[in-house]
């Protein structure tokens, strides 16, 4: 049976751009109902400025709470060195940095300009490197920008080889604000697996326009065999306008369950994660599995 790994991606993308921020203890509560779903790699916070991102404050509360002996990741966000010592100070053993194809989308995003932020990631991996951490690596805006529109291949293509090169040992190609369609995303992933392995690419759709899943699918028969997901469908930059929830976990879950491709994710589990967050959160989850889920009882 054929297997994909989802990357969890809600107890950080899901919730940085909530308007009602969910307190450390739910947060953790959180992460260890995903882990009991099955999930391996849970993206568990990020070490940012809370003022720029007040949601994910207390993230290095949130990881020493987990289980490190469960066979399970954690990776948090990196922008710049002093999220690195945030995180090393923390323990961390893995950390996602991430860069942008867009110019402005960088400028709004983390302050800086591409070449600045490479600038910013170059000590952030050598550090990383040192102390033995894996470093994961974000392209954003990679099917279009919510303040340029258009977003060249190539400049896709140039950011995710740097980020490869640096020594990022996966690509997540982010479709921020989810403006991509099948055709353009799957040639978008074969462009860049003419410079960066296939195997060590991921796909990070947002659900903005309805095309998450045709996108993924579009990129699974191109080859790519890691996708990020959000519980509930949760999720949004809040320097993307407009930009709402990634691919909901349990909806891509339940699309490859059903071509019989094996994820190890429990849908149920996750549907009750999605159902207990977004109670929390005061809103309903962005998704037909988890609404059916609740009206099963
Ligand atoms: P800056 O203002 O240019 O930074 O922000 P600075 O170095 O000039 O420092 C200014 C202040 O921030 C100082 O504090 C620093 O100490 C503090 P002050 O002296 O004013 O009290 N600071 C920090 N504090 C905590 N942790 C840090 C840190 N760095 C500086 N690491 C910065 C630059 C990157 C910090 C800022 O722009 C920022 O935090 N941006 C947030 C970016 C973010 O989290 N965006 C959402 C995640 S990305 C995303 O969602 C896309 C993705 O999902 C993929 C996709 O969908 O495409 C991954
Ligand atoms: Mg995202």
């Amino acid at each position: 049976m054929d297997h994909v790994t989802i990357v969890e991606v809600g107890p950080r993308d899901g919730l940085q751009n909530e308007a009602q921020p969910l307190g450390v203890a739910d947060r953790i509560g959180m992460i260890r109902a995903l882990m009991d779903a099955g999930l391996k790699t849970i993206e568990a916070g990020s070490f940012v400025s809370p003022k720029w991102v007040p949601q994910m404050a207390g993230s290095a509360e949130v990881f020493a709470a987990l289980p490190k002996d469960a066979g399970v990741s954690f990776p948090m966000l990196v922008p710049n060195m002093k999220g690195l010592e945030g995180a090393l100070a923390a323990g961390v053993e893995e950390i996602a940095v991430f860069a942008s194809a867009s110019e402005t989308f960088s400028q709004k995003n983390i302050n800086c300009s591409i070449e600045e932020s490479f600038g910013r990631f170059a000590p952030v991996l050598d550090g990383a490197k040192a102390a033995g951490m894996r470093v994961r690596g974000y392209v954003s805006c990679v099917l279009g920008c919510p303040y340029e529109g258009a977003v060249a291949v190539g400049a896709v293509v140039r950011v995710a080889a740097r980020l490869h090169a640096m020594g990022c040992y996966e690509i997540s190609l982010g479709d921020t604000i989810g403006v991509g369609t099948p055709r353009a995303a799957a040639d978008m992933v074969r462009a860049v697996a003419a410079e960066v392995p296939m195997a060590a690419l991921a796909l990070h759709e947002h659900n903005t326009y309805g095309q998450a899943l045709a996108n993924i699918l579009a990129c699974l028969d191109a080859g790519v065999r890691v996708f990020d997901a959000s519980v509930g469908g949760l999720g949004g930059c809040p320097y993307a306008k407009g930009a709402t929830g990634n691919v909901a976990t349990e909806e891509l879950a339940y699309m490859l369950d059903g071509m019989g491709i094996e994820t190890g994710v429990d849908i149920d589990a996750v549907c009750r994660v999605a159902l207990d967050t977004c109670a929390k959160l005061g809103h309903a989850p962005a998704s037909g599995v988890a609404r059916v889920f609740a009206a099963r009882g």
